[in-house]
């Protein structure tokens, strides 16, 4: 990695204009916490792993991939909100880092396997709080039905999946009518269709179970499908499960678009995919309280964790938070200055850049708008604290006045 390149897992790219993948991101592409053995996000790989036994592993070495396989070849239009210079890192105009690891269905479908199973490190700029971290983990999977093996192949599976099922306690709301605004595909048959949508339930009610049927003591497991929209799949659905009191979202799936399997080269068959977080479902299952954690190398942490085990992670101290307030008024006319507007996710990178995982999480407290002069002021909270050991004033001083240097050279802002 030079100043006119980037290199990531071996691989050199040239920068350009869109470049925005700063270096500290870079270095937890090494890290792949969900091959590390024992570590909670890997335990949870393979508990997922044993339940789509026969799936084939796919583990895409680079999370550098084109923009084209993360978003166009998926059906993502021009001006999706996910494409933002503010939402995704870009390794330059044609590349970036994948933001879900959808951007490697159409890859594996083109191999001609029948089903995958997908572990990736993924990325996308957000705010900084316990549950938002530039990096995450998501697997994907995806089930294709071949032409030949007809409909009948798929009844007879789905007859199996339900007698599984039956096994089950589990409560499945499911009010999902297929209409207008989530429709079966025209291409389908709706029979057909049906049946690949109930393969999914299926397997996915099943995988579920699997996961959360343990904790919920005498409760049966609860379990909400609810209509969704993702670009290459119709129709779409949001899976949440009932946990601790509340929804929690776990997953997104649907049935795969036919254009997408054609770009594969696979029209002649059909399919569905889903994708979930690893991230937020290991939050809940090992009661891991803030997401920086499962980066930590403390032995406090790790040891805690036996590999295939869910156990329950014990605090084991949380040392006194240190907050700072920072006040700036945004350039009055960024567009004549040539500056890009006000994004809060690069005021948050330029705060991760500079604090990395001392920060916990950032809060706008005070938003005003001078009423003469239209100006806009905005304040932020920046609370610092680290999971391993207690912080000095003068050490978090130290970090503030750099945010500060930094955001007023690179934001055109002005302090107050
Ligand atoms: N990639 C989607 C996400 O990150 C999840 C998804 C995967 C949805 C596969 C449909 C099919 O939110």
């Amino acid at each position: 990695t030079s100043a006119d390149t980037l290199t990531i897992r071996g691989d050199t790219y040239p920068v350009d204009a869109k470049t925005n993948t700063p270096i500290n991101i870079l270095g937890k592409v090494e890290r792949q916490l969900h091959m590390q053995e024992g570590h909670p996000l890997s335990t949870l790989r393979e508990i997922i792993e044993s339940h789509f036994k026969d799936y084939v592993k796919l583990r895409p070495s680079t999370p550098v991939v084109s923009v084209h396989q993360n978003f166009d070849e998926l059906g993502f239009p021009a001006d999706h909100p996910g494409r933002a210079e503010t939402d995704s890192y870009y390794v330059n105009g044609t590349h970036m880092l994948r933001t879900h690891t959808s951007a490697h269905e159409v890859e594996a479908y083109k191999t001609d396997e029948n089903a995958f199973l997908i572990a990736a490190d993924v990325y996308r700029r957000d705010e900084i709080d316990s549950s938002h971290y530039p990096v995450f983990h998501q697997m994907e999977g995806m089930r294709c039905f071949s032409g030949e093996q007809g409909l009948d192949f798929i009844k007879a599976d789905n007859a199996r999946l339900a007698a599984e099922l039956e096994k089950c306690p589990i409560i499945i709301e499911d009010d999902t009518v297929v209409g207008p605004s989530n429709p079966y595909q025209e291409c389908h048959d709706p029979e057909l269709a049906t049946e690949i949508m109930k393969n999914l339930k299926h397997s996915l009610n099943g995988m579920i179970f699997k996961l959360f049927g343990g904790s919920t003591g005498d409760e049966p497991l609860k379990v909400r499908w609810i209509e969704a929209q993702f670009p290459w799949t119709s129709p779409s659905f949001e899976v949440e499960v009932w946990f601790n009191g509340e929804w929690l979202e776990i997953l997104g799936c649907g049935v795969v678009v036919q254009k997408t399997l054609e770009t594969a080269g696979m029209g002649h068959k059909s399919a569905w995919a889903f994708g979930l977080g690893l991230e937020r479902i290991a939050m809940v299952l090992f009661d891991i309280p803030d997401i920086r954690l499962f980066w930590s190398t403390d032995p406090r942490f790790l040891d805690q964790f036996a590999d295939g085990k869910i156990t329950t992670f014990k605090a084991y101290s949380k040392y006194p938070p240190c907050y700072k307030d920072m006040s700036f008024w945004l350039p009055d006319d960024a567009a004549s200055k040539d500056i890009t507007p006000w994004h809060e996710n690069d005021y948050c990178e330029i705060v991760r850049d500079i604090a990395g995982d001392l920060v916990e999480n950032v809060k706008l407290i005070d938003d005003f708008t001078h009423p003469k002069t239209g100006r806009r002021s905005l304040c932020y909270r920046l609370n610092y604290r680290s999971m391993d050991r207690s912080l000095s004033n003068d050490e978090v001083n130290v970090l503030q006045d750099k945010v500060t240097g930094r955001v007023v050279d690179q934001m055109g802002i002005e302090m107050r």
